[in-house]
């Protein structure tokens, strides 16, 4: 055997491996996948959805051995950005590093002086959510100013944008479209317009939400300045670690983003290449001698945050799924939320923001503003009536007992955390709150989520459904 023809073997192997080895981990509608025992069979709330292609290309990068980022990743970062329509998506290798280095970024000293953010500048976040939307704006030396979120949306209560406006001091807004519910983009467009700050959407939780003002349709993600992904297996598609950093207009900030990602370096070659800018010795930066290696140039404090090249392969081919896998999850979302009707008296589901009701045939009443919101559900979001007669913490021990995955929404309030109480006492400064966060308070004490991801099939729904009418009816 040639090598082509030992490379063809080994493909055919994997992919007979893979498909018998890998039946749980199939769409919840291929017929291939591992059958579903009612309390016997774990309901994952989420979770990796693959089938051979995947396990074939992680194999295939394997066999090339390029390992650090290269061809899968230019081909991954190419369609990220065809499928948000933005200018760039620069891979990184996961959804915390993607805020790291968006938030690093608005730090660059390439900035215009008044835009740049410096030690003391406040920066607007939301206070429910996951901690490290929070975290790169205190790590880059600036206050984070926190608003409220809204427990039946679980978004930003952009409304209180202005409230936290502190002029001369506010740069940016960074929050994140929260269980795959884009948060209020027309008014907080406006917001950072009319004070000329940045917008850093998280869009971790939101690959593939679409949202509607003045008539034109984008995804989110494609609104602000820079967004972000996360790839870890819960998010909308995975390579197990992962992440992007989305450069939506400005060739600027793209070099930037780099920067930060790659060391913190001056020069832009991509892997393996040398002298893209054609006077690889022809700078003179910082104190540097006249003509020394641009390749060993920084302009930043930069990081090493770049994936491997296999786990591109695997985000590539999962790519391609993604427009499927978002219409599982929009569609089991649905279907979860009409086998629960009958218990509105006792939970609250979650509303997409703009909506102001849901409708029995599956669509939405919505508000005056014109906008609309398309959401790719990361999870199905239930807080417990105060009437209710029982707990949240109940109904999640209840939905465990009975193997079906639930999550907090993330953590809650994030000031409640030992983390942020800590940095209350110690650098307070770094902090700053706006109002009571009693909707944030209400998410962290009365809120669960359950999973909405396309490994679900009808039975492990149904099931869910059953499991949660049982618990209602006492
Ligand atoms: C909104 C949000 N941002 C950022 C992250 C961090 O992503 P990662 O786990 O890839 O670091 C998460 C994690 O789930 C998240 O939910």
């Amino acid at each position: 055997m040639d090598t082509q023809e030992l490379r063809d073997e080994i493909s055919r192997l994997v992919r007979e491996y893979s498909r018998r080895q890998h039946r749980s981990n199939r769409s919840g509608d291929d017929s291939d996948r591992a059958e579903f025992i009612p309390g016997k069979t774990p309901v994952p709330y989420a979770g990796r959805v693959f089938d051979e292609d995947e396990v074939e290309a992680a194999v295939g990068s394997v066999l090339d051995f390029w390992l650090t980022l290269g061809p899968e990743g230019e081909r991954l970062e190419r369609g990220l950005a065809e499928f948000l329509g933005v200018r760039n998506s620069l891979l990184v290798n996961s959804g915390s590093s993607a805020n790291l280095v968006a938030m690093s970024a608005l730090t660059s000293p390439k900035l215009p002086k008044q835009r740049r953010v410096m030690p003391g500048d406040e920066v607007i976040t939301v206070a429910a959510g996951f901690p490290t939307t929070v975290a790169p704006i205190i790590q880059c030396g600036a206050t984070a100013v926190f608003i409220d979120a809204d427990p039946v949306t679980g978004n930003p209560k952009c409304h209180q944008l202005e409230d936290a406006y502190c002029s001369g001091k506010t740069k940016a807004v960074m929050m994140a479209h929260a269980l795959g519910n884009p948060f209020d983009l027309k008014t907080t467009l406006e917001f950072c317009r009319q004070h000329d700050l940045w917008l850093i959407e998280d869009n971790c939780d939101a690959l593939g939400c679409r949202y509607t003002l003045s008539g034109a349709t984008q995804y989110t993600g494609s609104w602000g300045d820079l967004s972000t992904q996360s790839f870890y297996p819960p998010h909308h598609l995975t390579m197990g670690e992962g992440g992007a950093v989305n450069v939506v207009k400005q060739a600027a900030l793209k070099v930037i983003v780099e920067s930060f990602r790659d060391w913190g370096r001056d020069c832009w070659c991509a892997s393996g290449k040398d002298n893209t800018c054609n006077k690889r010795f022809g700078w003179q930066l910082g104190e540097l001698p006249q003509g020394y290696d641009h390749k060993y140039i920084y302009s930043h404090l930069g990081y090493n945050l770049k994936p491997l090249d296999i786990q591109a392969a695997i985000g590539t081919r999962q790519l391609e799924k993604l427009p499927r896998f978002i219409e599982a999850r929009k569609s089991n979302w649905q279907k979860l939320r009409k086998g629960l009707a009958d218990f509105e008296d006792l939970l609250e589901f979650s509303l997409p923001t703009h909506a102001t009701s849901w409708n029995p045939d599956g669509d939405f009443s919505w508000d005056s503003s014109g906008c609309r919101t398309d959401c790719s559900w990361f999870g199905f979001k239930i807080s417990v009536k105060p009437q209710a007669g029982f707990t949240r913490t109940q109904l999640a021990k209840h939905l465990d007992e009975h193997l079906i995955g639930n999550r907090m929404l993330f953590g809650g309030n994030l000031l409640r955390q030992p983390a942020f109480t800590t940095l209350r006492r110690e650098n307070p400064s770094s902090i700053r709150v706006v109002g009571d966060l009693a909707g944030a308070d209400r998410i962290m004490n009365d809120t669960l989520f359950i999973g909405t991801y396309p490994g679900l099939s009808q039975e492990m729904i149904d099931y869910t459904i059953s499991t949660i009418a049982d618990f209602c009816r006492g």
